[in-house]
């Protein structure tokens, strides 16, 4: 039976119905609807709005309720609607009239508002919870590669060597940033709608401030009408959720390119592989590639909901039942790619000696070489002329900078000697950087220090 049946002199089609409903996915805000009518129910008892014995009739009911969807033995309809219509229903069923006394000085605009804010409370924390095993994950693995040598990359083409641990340092910073948005997010999540009515408050004597101690809200919004109609709260949270899986999709690419037989940097482990159902010969890294294309997805949920809110005029219309699908879409895509992403590097196996063999060869000391002899007076433009030719002579050779006689030195310049060979050695090379923030042993070493000390400082 419909809540709202009373103005209406005809029953909608069938069809109008199933078109209407939300219920088969807003089902999974059970839990937070729930949450909301029990804080409802216990404020309005508390202000003598329903009897003490009516509001706990409503919250025990209510819990049972839960309880039973939660053994599954509640079914749901699409004559209810939504979440919020199909538990009323079910309460009115089980306790009558005292049932029905729950929606006073409450309207499904405030009620979906908060529902949604709580279901993005507890989303954030678990999102928290994926990305810290996943910087705990790359912390462990910096740790185990910082005398790893690879090519650095611009363009794509090798550019100067750096460690492994530098490149995977480079991630755990994005990471982090991930995080710190997540947790800016969530104070603009963290804020009360419920009490707002349907959009220009109740007549009721309400106690919003209870209501926000008693689902742990920090604030309680100001204004019913911002308090029903806006979900830029929800725009933020899949944001933060589009520029994570950015930073993933850059790295899944990454590995994709490391695993293929030009490159031979890594091996992706089996179990996070698959094979091809005509090449007997393939091993595939799908979950990389999985998770650089549902990054397209997830912006385009980001996409979505900025558009499913673009123009609306105030306050509340049915447009914004569609938030929910982009916003599940956005957190239950991240959750899973961030977690299968975490067990396939830890999985992964590492192969130094190619990536030292790649660090060696692609001329990549020759930054290095060009700044030995800025260290012997010589202008760096005219050191820069100089290592240039030097590279096209080996190049045609065939051979690299080290492998250069003194004597083949000394014919690009005089002020080479005999210590340039040490000068760029890869490791040299790596060692002679100074700058904060390089990828020199000492630097890679203070940032993991520094990792662990903000880790320390949380805790
Ligand atoms: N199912 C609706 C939603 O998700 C609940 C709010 C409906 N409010 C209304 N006035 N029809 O947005």
């Amino acid at each position: 039976m419909k809540l709202w049946k009373g103005r209406f002199s005809k029953a909608a089609t069938s069809s109008a119905d199933e078109f209407n409903a939300s219920i088969e996915f807003d089902q999974r805000l059970y839990r937070e609807d729930i949450t909301g009518s029990i804080a409802h129910a216990r404020m309005l008892g508390k202000q003598g709005i329903i009897t003490p014995d009516e509001s706990l009739l409503i919250v025990e009911t209510l819990q049972d309720i839960l309880k039973d969807i939660e053994e599954g033995k509640v079914e749901f309809t699409i004559e209810s609607e939504d979440i919020h219509m199909n538990i009323e229903s079910i309460l009115t069923e089980r306790i009558g009239d005292v049932g029905k006394k729950l929606h006073t000085a409450r309207s499904r605009n405030d009620q979906v508002a908060v529902d949604i804010r709580l279901y993005l409370k507890k989303e954030t924390a678990a999102v928290r919870s994926v990305l810290t095993e996943l910087e705990d994950a790359l912390e462990k693995l910096a740790k185990e590669h910082t005398d790893t040598v690879m090519p650095g990359y611009t363009h794509l083409q090798r550019a100067q060597p750096v460690t492994l641990a530098y490149h995977l340092l480079a991630y755990y910073q994005m990471f982090s940033r991930d995080m710190e948005r997540f947790d800016d997010c969530l104070q603009r999540i963290d804020r009360l709608p419920l009490g707002s009515g349907a959009l220009a408050g109740t007549t009721y004597d309400t106690d919003r401030d209870f209501l926000a101690k008693e689902l742990g809200f920090a604030q309680v919004l100001p204004n019913g009408m911002d308090a029903v109609a806006d979900r830029d709260f929800a725009i933020e949270f899949i944001n933060c959720c589009a520029i994570t899986m950015m930073h993933l999709s850059r790295f899944c690419e990454e590995l994709i390119l490391w695993s293929s037989a030009e490159f031979d940097f890594v091996e992706i482990d089996d179990s996070f592989s698959t094979g091809s159902s005509i090449m007997p010969q393939k091993k595939n890294p799908d979950m990389a590639e999985l998770i650089r294309g549902k990054t397209g997805r997830v912006y385009g949920d980001l996409m979505s909901l900025l558009t499913i809110c673009k123009g609306l005029p105030m306050a509340y219309n049915k447009d914004l039942q569609e938030d929910k699908i982009p916003v599940f879409d956005a957190a239950d895509t991240l959750k899973a790619s961030v977690s299968i992403f975490t067990e396939m590097i830890l999985t992964m196996k590492v192969k130094t000696g190619n990536m030292e063999k790649a660090a060696k060869y692609g001329y990549m000391n020759a930054t290095d070489a060009a700044d030995y002899l800025v260290s012997k007076g010589l202008p760096f433009r005219d050191c820069h002329e100089i290592i240039g030719r030097m590279v096209l002579y080996c190049i045609n050779k065939g051979i690299a900078l080290d492998e250069l006689t003194m004597e083949e030195f000394k014919s690009f310049s005089d002020k080479f000697d005999d210590d340039i060979y040490d000068k760029i050695a890869v490791r040299s090379c790596i060692k002679a950087k100074r700058s904060k923030g390089s990828t020199s042993f000492e630097s890679v070493e203070a940032q993991l220090a520094d990792i662990d000390e903000k880790k320390n400082e949380r805790s």
